[in-house]
């Protein structure tokens, strides 16, 4: 018996995150968004890949949210990407809204799944995601953290084969402020600079060649790996953004931190030793994410 997972938004994100759990064989899929026919006709494309990958999971199109009743595992990827000339408080206003929307219908036909937030400004909307839905938070988890550290550990493979994942990792908020972590000796100070600098632009240096969208390839791949750690209850521990109680001396704010992930979302928070640059830089990004915080509120 497959698991059923419900993805809210069949853009280039959405989709990808569908096709990674159709073809891993991981989980039923119910695919939603508002355009009409384009979650369908995706789904159907997806749903032909099956007998290539022997997959036997289910896969649907939609714009039907009730088609989403008793979903286990919630992705919300629904959400506009900024475009020229759109500064951050409209995009904060516009994504605000949508993922109201989407919440309160997560609320009413999910009400006891868990959510993974995608849709930027990511640690603000996992914030409304929780606050809208009214769920336990270790329910509501944002990805961020697992992208902005596999693009650091890249960034450093590429220039070192001898990088230790574990040891390399982003804090903090997705976003200017992120928090770039190191536990490893392979790393000099200035390929430490050179590398976290290229993860920080990552993102934007990508929409730069495209032209038009935004990454997707690496995003659904980091939804993919949360969603195998939960259903596969693995207890691994990831960089989420996730809601904080006091642990790094911050509370009542989503912040990319380690944590374990399982069967019941956030087991637990892993508060690592931090240095006196890591703990100002911690702070800094968490004041800029209350900031985005008190806008949408
Ligand atoms: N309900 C359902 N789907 C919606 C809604 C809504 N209320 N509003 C928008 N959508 C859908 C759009 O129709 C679109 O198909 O969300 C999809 C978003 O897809 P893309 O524009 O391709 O964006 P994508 O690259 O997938 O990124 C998704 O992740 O990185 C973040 O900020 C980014 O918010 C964006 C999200």
């Amino acid at each position: 018996m497959h698991l059923k997972i419900a993805v809210i938004g069949a853009g280039n994100v959405g989709a990808m995150v569908a096709s990674r759990v159709i073809d891993a064989d991981l989980a039923d899929v119910v695919l939603v968004d508002i355009v009409p026919g384009m979650a369908k006709g995706k789904a159907l494309d997806i749903s032909d890949v099956r007998p290539l990958v022997n997959s036997s999971a289910n896969i649907i199109g939609t714009e039907n949210f009730e088609d989403m009743k008793g979903s286990d595992i919630v992705v919300i990827t629904a959400g506009l990407a900024r475009k020229p000339g759109m500064s951050r408080d409209d995009l904060l206003k516009k994504n605000s809204a949508i993922t109201k929307e989407v919440s309160s219908q997560v609320k009413k036909y999910c009400p006891s799944s868990i959510v993974i937030v995608v849709t930027n400004p990511l640690d603000v909307m996992s914030y409304l995601v929780m606050k809208t839905t009214g769920f336990d938070p270790k329910k509501v988890i944002g990805m961020a953290g697992v992208l902005d550290s596999a693009r650091f550990t890249n960034a450093l493979r590429v220039r070192n084969q001898n990088i230790d994942q574990d040891n390399v990792l982003m804090m903090g908020s997705h976003g200017d402020t992120m928090v770039p972590i190191n536990r490893s000796e392979n790393i000099s100070e200035e390929l430490f600079s050179e590398t976290s600098e290229l993860t920080r632009n990552r993102g934007a240096e990508i929409v730069r060649h495209l032209g038009t969208g935004s990454a997707y390839f690496a995003p659904s791949a980091s939804v993919f790996f949360m969603l195998k750690a939960i259903i596969k209850n693995e207890k691994k521990t990831m960089c989420v953004s996730a809601y904080l109680e006091g642990q790094y001396s911050e509370k009542d704010i989503y912040i990319g931190v380690p944590a374990i992930l399982g069967v019941s979302g956030v087991d637990k928070i892993v508060e690592i030793e931090l240095t006196e640059k890591e703990k100002q830089a911690f702070k800094e990004s968490a004041r800029q994410i209350r900031e985005g915080i008190t806008h949408i509120l």
